[in-house]
């Protein structure tokens, strides 16, 4: 038996779907423990894609429990357009999906704020994904958030005087900026009501199956969105998302004792990427950079937005390793780098004519920094669709070799394409 936590090591988007699907088929329960439908992740099957937004990514498989945990923020119509989804491609959904009582509700009003934030003139564009990601978590800081456990028929009360509650805190705001109320607590009462009724056979005791799960000695998979430069705390604020992303997140927000853990693996992409804005050091803006976000399809699954492209970092990848506390480390899109004749690694950093491989505490650095490159020979062979190590190029073999020499973690898994198959699962050593 084991718990794992699966987390992203960059910006996000590192193929996390892929691989807690493919882990999915030896686990018994699989939990969501933060962010919410800002996440995109992608699976492949068969040729068939599939992308999950709020339920997690084991959800594919059948006899699975997937858990929405407590520190998820739930978009209700974004869940019943992801079932709907799902349902119309085949895949139950039902008693197999169970929410916790203590996630937070995301309204329209949250996603209204997080649009007409990104576009103040007096605020930092952060480019967001529109979700309502940080205007729900502000609102459960602020005490005014809407738990789902208000969702169930016995809390109507409670539900009710939450969403007032919320919606003149809103009101007044708005009368207060804009000289006007404009939301009306009637209707978005009524609206919430009904979802109330779809969503109240999906709530339960997340934390108490979660425990059972760990006494019982099943195998239990965490899956983290988003990435590890993207925490809300050791990330490269202002320019993150608004929950904890990191291996520690999966304690708070899914109530599992930090003890429990066995595992924890960390996933990043043979090079780098990142949407929105922010500091991206080795981010590359010739051709270059566009020939890996073709190769690499390098399109947000949740925006559609392009994402940037540039050249592996190991120093943020090093962070993240000792950040998280990573067992084991996947690489993923190997594949896309097959054509590349000279392959670039970012091995340190030069900042104020001094040389450093290592990022403290003062993220903010990253907005200056110079990297300082390792040049490799690309292998130049198609590495798409391996399955076994030894159909790897030797460059591409020395590649991963030097990676993991500089970020002081083992490499476990290989992602050669996005197809579930499309992987190599190396030997223990
Ligand atoms: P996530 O958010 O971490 O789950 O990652 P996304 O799904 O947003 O983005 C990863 C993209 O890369 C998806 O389109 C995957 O299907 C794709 N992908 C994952 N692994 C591989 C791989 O090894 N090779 C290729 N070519 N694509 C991959
Ligand atoms: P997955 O789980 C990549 C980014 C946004 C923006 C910042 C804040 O698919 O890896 P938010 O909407 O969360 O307030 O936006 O975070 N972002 C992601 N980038 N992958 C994600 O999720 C992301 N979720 C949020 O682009 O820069
Ligand atoms: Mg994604």
């Amino acid at each position: 038996m084991s718990v794992t936590v699966l987390i992203g090591m960059q910006w996000g988007d590192e193929g996390k779907g892929k691989i807690v699907d493919l882990l999915s088929e030896n686990n018994d329960i699989i939990a969501r423990f933060q962010g919410g439908a800002n996440a995109g992740h992608t699976v492949v099957v068969n040729g068939k894609k599939f992308v999950m937004h709020l339920l997690p990514s084991g959800i594919l498989r059948k006899d699975k429990t997937c858990i929405i945990g407590s520190g998820v923020v739930v978009d209700p119509q974004a869940l019943f357009a992801e079932i709907e989804t799902l349902s119309k491609a085949g895949v139950s959904i039902g008693k197999n999906l169970v929410i916790s009582p203590r996630a937070h509700c995301i309204l329209p009003v949250h996603k209204a704020i997080d649009v007409a934030n990104e576009s103040k003139k007096s605020q930092k564009k952060i480019g967001t994904t529109g979700k309502g990601i940080g205007p729900a978590y502000s609102d459960k800081t602020q005490r005014l958030g809407i738990p789902m456990s208000y969702m169930r028929e016995d809390n109507g009360e409670k539900l009710e005087s939450a969403v007032n509650a919320m919606i003149e805190q809103k009101n007044s705001l708005l009368e207060h900026f804009y000289g006007g109320s404009v939301l009306d607590a009637e209707g978005v009462l009524k609206e919430v009501k009904i979802w109330a009724e779809k969503i109240a056979p999906h709530i339960g005791d997340t934390r108490t199956i979660l425990l059972d799960g760990i006494n019982e000695k099943k195998n239990i998979l965490c899956e983290g969105a988003q990435g590890t430069m993207l925490d809300l705390d050791y990330g490269t604020y202002p320019f993150v998302t608004s929950s904890n992303t990191i291996a520690a997140g999966a304690c708070i927000g899914l109530g599992i004792p930090p003890r429990s853990i066995d595992k924890i693996i960390g996933v990043f992409k043979a090079y780098a990427t990142r949407v929105g804005e922010g500091p991206f050091p080795t981010e590359l803006k010739d051709g270059i950079g566009g020939i890996i976000q073709n190769e690499g399809n390098e399109f947000g699954a949740t925006t559609g937005r392009p994402r940037r492209c540039g050249w592996l970092d190991t120093v943020i990848v090093r962070y993240s390793a000792e950040l998280n506390g990573v067992d084991e480390m996947v690489i993923t899109k190997l594949d896309v780098l097959d054509k590349i004749k000279t392959i670039n690694v970012c091995v340190a950093y030069r900042i104020n004519g001094k040389k450093t491989d290592r990022i403290t505490d003062d993220v903010s650095i990253l907005d200056s920094v110079e990297p300082v490159y390792e040049e490799f020979d690309g292998w130049r062979s198609t590495t798409a669709g391996a399955t076994r190590i030894d159909q790897l190029p030797e460059n591409a073999r020395r590649y991963m070799d030097f990676i993991e020499k500089k970020v002081g973690a083992k490499i476990g898994i290989i992602s050669t394409g996005q197809d579930r198959n499309a992987t190599i699962v190396l030997e223990k050593q």
